[in-house]
């Protein structure tokens, strides 16, 4: 592992980048060229993530933390830094979720997940701040939930909703600095944990395609490509922005009774 950079090239770390759509993520940068680092709980999944990256012939790293642990996620991103420099891009996507009805689930099931994708989120842009370049950028791997109540989903619909109102409140406050912060809201995204969890058989995943208006599924590369556009010169004004990249999903096919994910949700949670 070289210190200096290729002059093209820019650093990448990808929060939660280890599977599922953040890896595709991390996977479509290195194939532009840039180094990308990853973080996430399991030992295994950083490994074979690094292995996968450097497969494409990208610089690679990544270390262990969970996004819980604020200190954890710090020491990570320094002993990176340390090593790489400052971080031009940085992807925070690490997320939980199960479907369970909100009198039904714990106090603990529901701060699970707010502490991983909320709190996490948070810890993630704190640990980077003071290493991030300037111009430099962030974009939150949000969820349809966030714009959109869904049943069996209050603690990812809250948590989510507090990602994209970090995004538009950093936004504000690092623009002067010449960092931009954005969300990215995917669809249902075919072969992830997110759909697996949610509608797990062929038939709920169907009437799930049936929804989007586009009539399909999205796939990693379509959240990527939004997400090199974000970090691209050509978004040098964008900033606070809440996109979806969902095949026009959340204009009414995700939340609409009698067919979709609010359908399968309900049929599977209300017995
Ligand atoms: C009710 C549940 C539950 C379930 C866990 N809990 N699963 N409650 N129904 N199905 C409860 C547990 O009983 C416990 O509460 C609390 O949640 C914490 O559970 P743990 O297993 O101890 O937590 P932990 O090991 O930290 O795991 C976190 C997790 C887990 C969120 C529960 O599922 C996880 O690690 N997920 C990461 C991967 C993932 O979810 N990927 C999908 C992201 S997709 P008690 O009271 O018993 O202590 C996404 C959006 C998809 O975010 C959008 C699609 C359109
Ligand atoms: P996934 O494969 O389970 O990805 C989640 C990633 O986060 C994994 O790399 C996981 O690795 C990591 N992670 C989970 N908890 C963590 C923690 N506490 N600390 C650090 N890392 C943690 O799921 P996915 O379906 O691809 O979802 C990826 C992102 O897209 C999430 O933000 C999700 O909300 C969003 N999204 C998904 C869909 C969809 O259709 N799937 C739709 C909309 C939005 P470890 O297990 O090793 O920690």
């Amino acid at each position: 592992m070289t210190d200096t950079p290729d002059k093209s090239s820019r650093t990448v770390l990808v929060a939660g980048g280890t599977s599922g759509i953040n890896r595709g993520i991390a996977e479509g940068f290195a194939r532009d060229g840039d180094r990308v680092a990853v973080f996430s709980r399991s030992r295994e999944k950083v490994d074979d993530a690094i292995a996968a990256l450097r497969a494409l012939g990208a610089e690679a790293t990544g270390f262990v933390a969970d996004v819980r642990e604020s200190e954890a996620v710090s020491e990570g991103v320094r002993t990176l830094c340390e090593k790489w420099g400052p971080l031009d891009v940085v992807v925070s996507g690490a997320a939980g979720n199960f479907p369970a009805l909100g009198a039904a689930m714990s106090a603990n099931a529901f701060r699970s997940v707010v502490e991983i994708d909320l709190l996490g989120s948070f810890h993630v842009l704190h640990a980077v701040y003071p290493h991030l370049r300037r111009p430099g950028c962030v974009i939150h791997i949000s969820a349809p939930q966030a714009v959109l109540p869904m049943v069996g989903q209050s603690h990812v619909c809250a948590a989510k909703a507090g990602v994209d109102m970090l995004t538009r409140t950093l936004a504000q406050e690092w623009g002067p600095e010449g960092i931009r912060v954005n969300s990215v809201i995917p669809g249902p995204v075919e072969n992830t944990e997110g759909m697996a969890r949610l509608a797990p058989e062929d038939s709920q995943r169907e009437a799930v395609r049936r929804s989007v208006p586009l009539q399909r599924l999205g796939q990693p590369q379509d959240i990527f490509r939004v997400c090199r556009f974000l970090a691209s010169p050509d978004a040098a004004f964008v900033t606070g922005a809440v996109l979806p990249v969902d095949g026009g999903w959340s204009l009414s096919g995700a939340s609409r009774v009698g067919d979709s994910l609010a359908e399968v949700l309900m049929g599977r949670l209300h017995r």
